[in-house]
């Protein structure tokens, strides 16, 4: 039985599962719920079966997403029927698309609580638990309403933080808008995260010399065109420039990022900040989604082909080492062979990074559905889906191997996901299960992961303790996806590591 805010609800063991899908966004939004949580007397278990409060944390963006969650939510029919205090709640981008389609779908499930609503869910798992009965807080749809109002309605979450939700203890997300008001035609964002509404830069610096005093290094900025930031301050204007600026010397911060960011809106001042500003990540990561004109008129992206070369051009030319990534959508109606073939072009001329690829779903409440079918088989999605990939694998690789034998700043984040896989292996050898492989690293050697400024993943051997640390790595070896280094050892250092290199 918890103690206060609980007083009235029946008895509960006071374990609360959270799981989450979906962006960046989501994640931070979990971590939110979960320290305030915390805060009431929550704690956090890994295991559904352990719990009387359960959370999804959901995504609409495709339909494979919400299929997951309906389905795990099916499961939990038969554990609510044996535990009638168990309070099961769907947060997020989800409940505010579907709503009431939830306790249709899923009867057994409690809460429907929607992005712009989240500081509710305390008292809604309280009343849930005394009251019985659904409990719904969602935000007003965007034809419910004006611009301001449906705003209003979308609350930005930020209070206190939680260090075991992040990452790793030592990186942190930002939210530093939330909504979008691009409306792209296949995408569902603007309904489910409401009118773009940027935050205070005053608040966002607070916040991120908060983060830093409690031990971070790496602050995510968040948004869904990061880029589009915009706010007048004490009647001056912050672009995300000036906001960068504006943190960037907050003390313990070695490193700044910033995703995702819109073509249209990846103007010079924002490329000139990543220049000059030392601990801005030379990464940008800039969808084009697709290489066809048509195709991109569809989607209504607000660019033309032509406009996101001249942009990639403007960001080679003044960032000649940095990184790009981007996303596409494969078969999104009307694609025919020729615009895919477009694509293909655009990745082999731009040389991405790395792209995240996506095969077109429709959805609910978009435009694109309303106007068109979807006409291309998933067959040919999948196949044009896996071609993208390899290209994109091809380039990634031969540009990591143009990398053999240069030296990088890496942030150390931990031990890599091999090394703890390893390790798990081995303490169940010696019949002896680790609480958290992470809490007491081993003192020798092992494999650690960090990423370089321009966020290329590295794997190198060295001393777990230099987690959340600055290290120079020398690259031996590559795949696609990672670069394999070694320390460098400078000679004056009596040691096996170097000493962490802080700047
Ligand atoms: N705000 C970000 C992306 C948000 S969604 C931006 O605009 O760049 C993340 C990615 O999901 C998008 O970039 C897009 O590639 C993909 N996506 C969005 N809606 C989709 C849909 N209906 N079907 C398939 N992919 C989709
Ligand atoms: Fe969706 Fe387009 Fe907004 Fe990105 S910019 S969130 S793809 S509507
Ligand atoms: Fe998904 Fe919502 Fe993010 S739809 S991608 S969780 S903003």
């Amino acid at each position: 039985m918890l103690d206060g805010h609980a007083m009235s609800a029946p008895e509960h063991n006071g374990k609360l599962y959270i799981e989450t899908v979906g962006c960046q966004m989501n994640m931070l939004d979990s971590e939110l719920v979960v320290a305030e949580l915390r805060k009431q007397g929550f704690s956090l278990t890994s295991d559904v079966k352990d719990a009387d409060t359960i959370l999804f944390n959901t995504c609409s963006v495709r339909d494979h997403a919400e299929h997951k969650i309906y389905s795990q939510l099916g499961r939990l029919k038969f554990s609510k029927r044996a535990r009638p205090n168990q309070v099961i709640g769907v947060m997020g981008c989800m409940a505010q698309k579907d709503q009431e389609l939830i306790f249709n779908r899923a009867p057994h499930v409690d809460l429907v609580v929607g992005t712009g609503q989240l500081k509710e869910i305390p008292r809604l798992i309280d009343e849930a638990r005394s009251e019985r009965g659904r409990r719904m807080a969602v935000s007003l749809d965007r034809k419910e309403g004006s611009r301001a109002e449906v705003a209003s309605s979308f609350e930005s979450y930020d209070p206190a933080r939680d260090p075991t939700m992040r990452p790793t203890p030592f990186q942190a997300f930002v939210r530093i808008m939330i909504g979008c008001d691009k409306f792209c035609t296949y995408c569902v964002v603007p309904m489910t995260r409401g009118p773009e509404q940027s935050r205070p830069p005053r608040e966002i610096a607070h916040e991120v010399k908060l983060l830093a005093q409690q031990g971070v290094k790496e602050v995510t900025l968040l948004g869904q065109t990061v880029n589009s930031y915009k706010v007048t301050q004490d009647g001056k204007l912050f672009r995300l420039s000036d906001l960068l600026e504006l943190i960037h010397d907050t003390a313990g911060i070695l490193r700044l990022k910033f995703v995702t960011n819109y073509p249209r809106d990846m103007t010079d001042d924002l490329l000139q900040a990543v220049r000059d500003l030392p601990k801005v990540a030379q990464y940008l990561h800039v969808p084009a989604q697709s290489g066809c004109d048509e195709i991109l008129k569809r989607m209504k992206r607000g660019y033309t082909v032509g406009e996101y070369r001249e942009m990639h051009a403007r960001i080679r030319e003044k960032l000649p080492t940095a990184a790009v990534s981007s996303d596409f959508i494969v078969g999104m109606c009307g694609e025919t062979d020729e615009s895919y073939q477009k694509s293909l072009d655009l990745i082999r001329e731009c040389r991405f990074k790395n792209s995240f690829i996506f095969k077109y779903s429709p959805r609910p409440g978009t435009k694109a559905i309303d106007l068109w079918d979807d006409d291309v088989p998933e067959e040919i999605k999948r196949r044009r889906n896996n071609e993208m990939l390899d290209l994109q694998n091809h380039i990634s690789e031969e540009d990591n191997a143009n990398l053999i034998g240069s030296t990088f700043e890496v942030l150390v984040e931990g031990i890599s996901k091999s090394a703890r896989k390893a390790q798990a292996a081995e303490a169940l050898d010696d019949s002896f299960v680790p609480q958290n492989s992470e809490a007491e690293p081993a003192a020798g050697p092992t494999q650690l992961v960090g990423r370089t400024r321009c966020d290329r993943i590295v794997v190198f051997d060295g001393n777990p303790r230099l987690a959340g640390n600055l290290a120079e790595i020398a690259i031996h070896d590559c795949s696609a996806t990672t670069l394999m280094g070694s320390i460098v050892t400078h000679e004056s250092e009596h040691r096996s590591y170097s000493l962490p290199v802080v700047s």
